[in-house]
Parts: C-alpha cells; structure tokens; sequence
C-alpha cells in the first residue's frame, strides 16, 4: 500500500477548567508565572465520573460515527496510554465493547506504554502493520488517551486531560514519510509512577525539562543525518525543510525554547565557518565553540535562539500550540492534539496545508523519545473532508464550563481519595458532560467497572 498514514482524527478533551489566572492567584504564585512563564491559559480536568477507559469509549464511538466507519472495517485497533487502572487488564479490552455486539473480534493490537510516548508507539504498530505482509485491507484504529494529574505544587498547572484516535490506512491525507523516524530512548528517572495507589506521578521537574531537550537534540541530528542520506542533493535542509514543527507539549513555553534548541542545533551543524557568519552575522564569533549538553539551562543562548528564532516560531509553530494552551498536557495524546491545532489553523482553508511538510517531535519520559515526518497530501478534497470533519473542535473549546480553583482543588481530592474504592458510584455531575460522553456509572465489589453514555 502507498501513501500509508492517517485517514481521519477525532478528539476529546473534558467539558470542564480551570483558569490559569485564577490558578496562579489561588496558589499563591506571582501573577504571569503559569500564564507567560508556562505558556498555559486553561487547563481541561475530569471530575471522578471520567477514567482512561471512559475517555478512549468516547473518543472511539465518536470517530465511528463521524467517519461513518463500521467495527468490521477495523482490523487493528492500538492504545497508547499511561493512564493505568486496572494494571494488567487493557484499554483496548475495555473498548471491545463497542465491537464484540458486531460480531468483531479478531482485532490485532493492544496497550502500549511509556509515559507520553506510548501513542506514539501504537501509531507506528498500525503504519507498520499496513505496510506489512500481514495486512489485510482493514483499516487500523489508534487511540492515545490519559488524565494527567499532579500533586499540589509547582507541577500542578502542566496537567490537563483528553483522547485522540486516529484511522490509518494506504491513501491518506497525512502521510508518514519513510526512513526518517529517528528514534532516541534511554533509562532516566525523570518521570514515573511508582506508587499504584495514586494517579500522581514522580517528577524530577528539572531533570525531565533537561531530558526532553536532550532527546530533541539527539532525534533532529539523526533525522537531520536520515534526511540528507535520502536526499543527498537537497539545498534546503533543516529547520528550512519543513512547514510545520509539532512537539510534545509539556506546557507551550518549554515548545517555543524547543524550537530555539533547533535553531542551535542548525548553528552548530553550520560548520562552513563563511556560511556561519553569513547566517548569523551577530553571534556567530560569540557561539562558535559552545557545547549542546553545556547548554540545556544557559539563559543566554537561550534567549538568544529564541529571539533568533522567533519568527519561524510563529510561522511554523504557534499554530499548533491551540489545544495544549487551552487544554494543557493530554500526554499521549499531547503531540497529536499538535496536529490537530494545526490542521485547524487553517480556518478549512485547504490551500494553507496542501503538500506541506511537517515535522513531529514525540517524547515520553523514562525515556523515549522520536522524530519523524508527515506530508500533507496535495489532494485538495481529501484534505478538505479531514478539514471539515474538525470543524466541531473550535466551539467545542468555547462550550466549557470554568470552574474555580477551590472546587477544581476540591474535586481533584475526590478523584485521589477514590480512585481505587469498590462499591463505589461516582460524584461527579453528569449533567456537565458534554452529550454523547460515556461515563463511570459505578465500580462494583470486585473492582469491575461499568458506563454509561451521557
Ligand atoms: N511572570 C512570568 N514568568 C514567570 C513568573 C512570572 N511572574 N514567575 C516565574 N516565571 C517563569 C520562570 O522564569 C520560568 O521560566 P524560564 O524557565 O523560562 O525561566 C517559568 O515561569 C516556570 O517557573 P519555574 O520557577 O521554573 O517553575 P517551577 O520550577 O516551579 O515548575 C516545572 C516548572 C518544573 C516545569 C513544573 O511545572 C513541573 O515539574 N512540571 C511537570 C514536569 C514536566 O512537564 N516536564 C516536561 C517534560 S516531561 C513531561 O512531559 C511530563
């Protein structure tokens, strides 16, 4: 099959937030730390009514019935998440719901994991799948879902929650391009969550910040080295080569100083020295002989890659910042809401996306991490039916309910005091559930769990 990639997209994020105005005011933090020094202006969260298991149902039952696709058109269905409640049973047990009273049970894939990577992993399982002599000319179905909740403290305001799934198949609108994934993994204790009881992770907030930027170093200069091995006659490479840069968003601000790590990186693979000066006429003298793991916290080439490269920061990736500015951390699904950002950016106007080329940076703490590329497909109507079919996300955004930090405080112990009771019936107000949600209904004496749709 050619032009393997995605076919279609579909996303939840939770009815109700928190202001992150509101959030600095009540923590007790200065004005504009969460807001202009995390980027972050809303942050989604579920009440106890909402699990991993309830989000992927939702995410899942929705894209079936916007894309018109049936159980039996599907012949891979992959989670990605790390959102685990009943630890060895999966998600994707869980959403067979929706496809066992069809009939469908011969469904290849299953859970993967490792922090905000796990997504990433089950999307290439289904590209690899389709490229693969074991395809059989179903279609492939990709979830990433997680609730990202942090103890109170400075982590806190970088939660956020949602579920993306995805249809992969030959012939789409976004295609992954080949030989290029560039992959970067090593044990690190940056992030994990070592306690089952609790939904908190373990955060090592610097070391995850210095983790990140590493793995972005090492995957661009691999990809970088893939890309010019393929195409040894390109003129254009680097940050020049793509369109668009999506990455994982932790919070926007660490994504614009990514984007300025690129920039360093091109400086430092400029090893012309005339071609150096010619680029970057005033400070080429100053950097020459600077070293990237030297770099992660030095405020001054910090600052100076991120006044440098602010204009392409706009044009190539403020657009995709949408959903984590206003939603926060979904992990898993993080990059992918990228996606969608950007694709909506576009106001359905096919001819800012047609034939554009964008790069994807996907972390996962512990640590995975890696980049890879996708090319927007030239066909003006394949493009415009994936465009008009996330028509619904904008509004959706502005259908939310604020709710105040001290209730928002109040319903996050709920979720911690409860999140592994029996005989338990969730608080949570279903009524503030956006239609068509699927929600816990109750978790019964031996832990099952069962749902109902709003
Ligand atoms: N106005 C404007 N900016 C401000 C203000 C203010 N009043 N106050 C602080 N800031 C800036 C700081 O200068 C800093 O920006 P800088 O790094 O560009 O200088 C930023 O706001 C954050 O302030 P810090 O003091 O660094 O924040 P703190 O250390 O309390 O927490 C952290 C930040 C570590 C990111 C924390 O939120 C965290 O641990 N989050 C979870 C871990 C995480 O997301 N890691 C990223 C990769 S791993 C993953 O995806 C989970």
């Amino acid at each position: 099959p050619s032009d393997v990639g995605i076919l279609g997209i579909e996303l939840v994020f939770p009815s109700l937030f928190v202001d992150q105005t509101e959030l600095e005011q009540f923590d007790g933090v200065s004005a504009g730390k969460y807001t202009v020094g995390l980027g972050q202006d809303r942050m989604g969260f579920c009440t106890d009514r909402e699990d991993i298991n309830s989000l992927c149902l939702t995410v899942v039952s929705n894209l079936m019935k916007r894309y018109d696709v049936k159980p039996k058109d599907i012949g891979r269905l992959e989670v990605g998440t790390e959102t685990i409640i009943d630890k060895s049973k999966s998600v994707k047990s869980v959403l067979m719901q929706l496809f066992e009273p069809h009939g469908v049970t011969d469904l290849e894939g299953i859970d993967t994991t490792n922090a905000c990577y796990g997504g990433t992993a089950a999307l290439f399982n289904a590209i690899n799948w389709v490229e693969s002599s074991n395809y059989d000319g179903r279609l492939a179905l990709v979830v990433c879902g997680d609730i990202a909740v942090y103890a109170k403290g400075s982590a806190r305001p970088t939660g956020g929650a949602g579920a993306i799934a995805m249809l992969v198949g030959p012939n789409a609108p976004l295609v992954f391009d080949r030989g290029v994934r560039s992959i970067y993994m090593k044990h690190a204790y940056d992030f994990y969550k070592p306690d089952l009881s609790s939904e908190y992770p373990t955060v090592d907030g610097k070391l995850s910040i210095q983790c990140y930027l590493s793995a972005l170093d090492n995957c661009y200069r691999l990809y970088h080295q893939k890309y010019q091995r393929l195409h040894p006659n390109a003129t254009v490479i680097g940050l020049n080569q793509f369109d668009a840069l999506i990455f994982h968003t932790p919070y926007c601000k660490l994504v614009q100083k990514s984007l300025a790590r690129i920039s360093l990186n091109d400086f430092l693979l400029t090893s012309d020295s005339q071609k150096r000066k010619e680029l970057y006429p005033t400070f080429y003298e100053k950097y020459d002989s600077i070293k990237l793991e030297d770099t992660y916290f030095d405020r001054d080439v910090e600052k100076i890659f991120m006044d440098y490269s602010k204009g392409t920061f706009n044009e190539k990736t403020k657009p995709s910042l949408l959903l984590a500015n206003q939603v926060g951390n979904m992990y898993t699904p993080s990059v992918y809401s990228g996606l969608v950002s950007l694709l909506i950016s576009a106001d359905a106007d096919v001819s800012k996306l047609n034939g554009r080329h964008v790069g994807v940076f996907s972390y996962g703490s512990g640590l995975a991490s890696t980049m890879y590329s996708i090319s927007i497909t030239s066909d003006s109507s394949k493009l415009q039916s994936l465009l008009d079919k996330l028509s619904y996300v904008k509004p959706l955004l502005e259908q939310r309910t604020k709710i105040s930090p001290e209730q928002f405080t109040s319903l996050m112990e709920t979720r911690a005091h409860n999140s592994h009771r029996t005989n338990y019936e969730p608080s949570g107000d279903v009524s503030m559930l956006f239609p068509g949600t699927y929600y816990l209904k109750f978790v019964d004496d031996m832990h099952r769990r069962t749902y109902e749709k709003r």
